[in-house]
């Protein structure tokens, strides 16, 4: 690719301002300086330095949130902060977005990546990819609760569920529980406890393809996935990552 594009691509500025850059001598390929920008580079083959440093390139970035509330699951939002505002310029800069939605009350792990691949195996209805979620519930939830969960339950615009697994925590008036679906309807799990006569107060994502939320990350905060949580994702959708 063009050492331009491929810098620019990195967060050293737009094509323009890496133009610049580039006329100032201080960009190597190989050690050898590079002033033209239109010299076409391999990232994958050959070390490409800005001020004697190496350009780490990648084409792809992968990040799990643990998404706090009050943030909007989207790119951008007219009126709410969302939660690609939060992420940090060298992050933002790779145009990111998440893996599906929370909503904006909903906390809990959150896929954020480029990779519109992988995205659209994680969220294709085909794949049944599951999705488990922590809830309060206001209202004591039994036994026929889990049935109808398993057996499918209907929403209130006529859509019956795919079997969902319904594992009572504790109950009582307000009850303890974890729902694990593999359609991403909107509302959905709000929606499944409506149908039932009872209400979701608290919902969090503990999980979404097997990938479980890292515990230490405190909501509104989030990281890189590892080499080995990217090929973990690919093989449960049953792709392989390049
Ligand atoms: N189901 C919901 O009702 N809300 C979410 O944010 C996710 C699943």
């Amino acid at each position: 690719m063009r050492i331009d594009k491929l810098l620019a691509n990195m967060g050293y500025g737009t094509r323009k301002e890496v133009k610049k850059i580039l006329k100032s001598g201080v960009v190597r390929v190989d050690a050898q300086p590079v002033k033209d920008a239109k010299t076409h580079v391999d990232p994958e083959q050959q070390e490409v330095t800005v001020f004697g440093e190496t350009v780490d390139y990648k084409e792809f970035i992968y990040l799990m949130m643990n998404k706090p509330q009050g943030l909007i699951s989207a790119t951008e939002d007219q009126h709410d902060t969302t939660v690609i505002d939060i992420l940090q310029p060298e992050d933002s800069v790779f145009d990111p977005f998440p893996v599906g939605r929370l909503d904006k009350d909903t906390e809990g792990l959150l896929l954020i990546t480029n990779d519109g691949k992988l995205t659209h195996q994680l969220l294709s209805p085909k794949k049944d990819v599951g999705k488990r979620y922590y809830a309060l519930i206001d209202g004591e939830v039994n036994e026929d609760d889990v049935e109808s969960f398993k057996a499918g339950v209907t929403l209130d615009d006529g859509y019956k569920t795919k079997p969902a697994e319904l594992t009572i925590l504790q109950s009582g008036e307000e009850s303890e529980i974890e729902l694990v679906i593999t359609e991403g309807k909107f509302h959905q799990v709000k929606r499944m406890f409506e149908s039932v006569g009872k209400t979701v107060t608290y919902l969090k994502r503990m999980s979404m393809a097997g990938l479980e939320l890292d515990e230490d990350l405190e909501p509104g905060e989030y990281r890189e996935l590892n080499d080995e949580e990217i090929q973990f994702l690919y093989e449960q959708t049953g792709q392989k990552s390049e």
